[in-house]
């Protein structure tokens, strides 16, 4: 791979924004294609925003552009990011349109959170370019990306994705098999089945459940995995506990009928002030404060 990689983002929404920024930071040159006019006229507004609260130099924004003609975005893309909404049938008609109009040699990645990138690529001709990328939000303040391939994708794209996504300062892993959810994914929504579940069997309320996560093994989490934490209990306490643990927990095998009820009260969250709890504006607009500034200072702390 070239220093100066071209790069294409479809899709110029929360995580396309943040992504392109990713990459023009790294001094990549990134084009940015958006079905919506409205997505690209405030695109460079937003990494502009970004930048000023991280308190970064917003000399990389002569490097992202933004194109209403996906051909034209595409135009010697050497890597390919689609990050259009979490629709099965979008992202396909999406993938077949690449197939199409990206160079023969570029590598196109989904971003999507929880599809299988088979259920994406389908038969298309060149699905051993293909594969998924699933970064996390802010693109631009967490480090993980998780990188997949499906059975057909070539092990020398992903190697050379995951040096891209390494050299631009990200964390890249692998993920060996193209399962729902990737890692990332299953395991935090096994975390939320169970916070779900605790609500809906009174076990407690929503506040507390967030408090005894984030005042508790939540302080830990971002040093301590658990399988090292497991190591560090010892694996035959691990057993034990689990022996008493695993039968109690929920195991339901679809979403938890609790959220179906919130959703016919029209307690969406946030936006409509209530969800697993009431919200003002001013509270939510402080917790999106909160995270980034968390985030921001981890960042800014491991860099030293
Ligand atoms: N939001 C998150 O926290 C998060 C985290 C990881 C992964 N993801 C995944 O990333 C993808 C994008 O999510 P998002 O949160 O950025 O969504 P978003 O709604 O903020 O952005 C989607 C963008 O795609 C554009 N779009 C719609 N149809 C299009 C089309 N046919 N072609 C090109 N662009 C089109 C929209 O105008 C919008 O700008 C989804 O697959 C999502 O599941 C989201």
């Amino acid at each position: 791979m070239s220093e100066r990689a071209n790069i294409t983002i479809v899709g110029a929404g929360l995580m396309g924004h943040g992504i392109a920024q990713v990459f023009a930071r790294a001094g990549h040159k990134v084009r940015v294609y958006d079905a919506f006019q409205a997505s690209l006229d405030s695109l460079h507004l937003r990494i502009e925003s970004n930048l000023r609260d991280l308190e970064e130099p917003a000399d990389c924004l002569h490097l992202v552009s933004g194109h209403a003609d996906l051909g034209e975005a595409l135009e010697g893309a050497q890597f390919v990011f689609e990050c259009a909404p979490e629709k099965l049938e979008v992202k396909k008609q999406i993938f077949t349109d690449l197939e199409r109009l990206a160079p023969a040699d570029a590598v196109i990645a989904s971003n999507t959170s929880v599809m299988p990138i088979g259920s994406i690529v389908g038969e298309l001709a060149t699905r051993a370019r293909m594969l998924g990328t699933h970064w996390w939000n802010p693109p631009f303040l967490v480090p993980l990306v998780e990188v997949v391939g499906t059975p057909d994708t070539e092990l020398r794209h992903i190697e050379a994705m995951i040096d891209l996504l390494a050299k631009a300062g990200k964390t890249p892993v692998r993920v060996m098999k193209d399962v729902a959810g990737f890692v990332g994914n299953r395991l935090q929504h096994a975390l939320w089945r169970e916070a779900v579940a605790l609500v809906a069997e009174g076990i407690c309320d929503a506040r507390t459940v967030d408090t005894v996560i984030k005042a508790s093994f939540g302080r830990r989490l971002a040093v301590l995995g658990p399988l090292e934490n497991s190591d560090l209990i010892g694996t035959e306490l691990t057993l034990d506990i689990h022996k008493t643990i695993i039968p109690a927990l929920d195991r339901s095998v679809g979403p938890n009928p609790y959220l179906d009820r919130l959703i016919a009260e029209n307690k969406l969250g946030v936006t409509t002030g209530e969800g697993f709890r009431t919200w003002t504006p001013e509270e939510a607009q402080n917790l999106r404060k909160r995270v980034f500034a968390h985030l921001k200072a981890l960042n800014t702390a491991e860099r030293g």
